[in-house]
């Protein structure tokens, strides 16, 4: 028998599907409340389940509960701000197919010899390499290289997508824009902090009680953009030092100490919060953490991943990866290409 769908049912189900996504997003913003001053942070948008920094891996990690979303910034040649991670187009989209004859001497295709223009016409895949010339998946369990269609889009789209979201759901998702490369950039006669400063100054970004943080791993350059460009503006804003493995000076007792001088945040490497040769008997954490709270910045480790072979020995699973940082170790926030798990993770414990 053929079961008559009554027009009261549709609404009924409608006004409960509604009321799903309002208590979802509801909950999701109680993770602020639930743990003051700890952060989830959507490392390239929700990037373990769509290509990364697409506004599609975006939107899904706002709908997760990410607290913010991260963006990379590269300079195109007329000098927009794309949302892209490399400072080439080849890891993660057909540039090569569709501009042969466009690269430089390394046989990569800069972003910014490339118009938006030009840009607009690729399309965006998950991330790959070339093994013996063929195309090969970095991550092959998560979203199939090639399909569907995505593109690139700039740094003030993607911040009107967000303010968007805010505005419709009422909630308070922060910004993290990464500048990459400024040195690179400076070469090729572009100031990209510069234009990221006054980009968001222009979005409402001005006080360090706005939600964004301002990322890079030059060291000088984040000294410049707080000494120089953030006054020049008229403007405050949270900054994070970014620290690679091999830059052990800035890990230091003297080097911390230094950074606070004109950073909010430290955003280190995971491995040198916790000893990868750390075993489940034997975790070896180092003092990062404390030395840094002792200056009062916060510590935003990278990169948290459930991928095969990213789950640290001295690790269960990924969640128990999560409770001996979040927990044992205090850091403040996770850049996490999985922000539903994190999310969910400071939400039951
Ligand atoms: O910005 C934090 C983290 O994203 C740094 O690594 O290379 O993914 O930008 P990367
Ligand atoms: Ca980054």
């Amino acid at each position: 028998m053929r079961t008559k769908i009554r027009p009261i049912t549709i609404i009924g189900s409608l006004i409960m599907s509604l009321a799903l996504v309002n208590t979802d997003i509801a909950d999701a913003a109680e993770v602020a409340d639930l743990w003051p001053g700890k952060i989830v942070v959507a490392h390239r948008g929700a990037s373990g389940y769509l290509p990364e920094h697409t506004l599609e891996s975006k939107a899904m990690a706002y709908a997760m509960g990410a607290q913010y979303l991260e963006q990379d910034v590269v300079m195109s040649k007329d000098e927009q701000l794309i949302v892209i991670h490399d400072t080439s187009l080849d890891r993660t989209t057909d540039v090569a197919e569709k501009f042969p004859g466009r690269s430089r001497a390394d046989g990569r295709h800069y972003v910014i010899d490339f118009t938006m223009d030009e840009l607009l016409t690729l399309n965006v895949t998950e991330g790959f390499s070339l093994q013996d010339d063929q195309p090969e998946q970095n991550y092959p369990r998560r979203f199939p290289m090639g399909k569907s269609t995505f593109k690139l889009h700039t740094l003030a789209q993607e911040i009107e997508m967000i303010q968007g979201m805010n505005y419709s759901t009422g909630r308070d998702v922060g910004i993290y824009p990464e500048i990459k490369s400024p040195g690179f950039h400076r070469q090729e006669g572009k100031d990209i902090s510069k234009a990221i400063i006054a980009e968001l100054k222009r979005y409402g970004y001005t006080s360090k009680a706005d939600k964004v943080y301002v990322q890079t791993f030059e060291f000088d350059e984040l000294k410049r953009v707080h000494d120089e460009l953030l006054p020049a503006a008229g403007i405050e804003l949270k900054l994070v030092q970014l620290i690679e493995s091999s830059d052990e000076w800035m890990l230091t007792t003297e080097g911390i100490a230094e950074i606070a001088r004109y950073a909010d945040g430290l955003g280190p490497e995971k491995g040198s919060i916790i000893n990868s040769e750390s075993s489940p008997d034997n975790l070896l954490i180092s003092n990062v953490v404390s030395e840094a709270h002792s200056h009062g910045l916060q510590v935003h480790p990278y990169t948290f991943r459930l991928d095969e072979g990213h789950i640290p020995v001295y690790a269960r699973s990924f969640e128990h990866m999560l409770e001996l940082f979040f927990i044992n170790a205090n850091v403040d926030g996770v850049f996490t290409d999985f922000p539903d798990k994190a999310v969910n993770y400071l939400k039951s414990r």
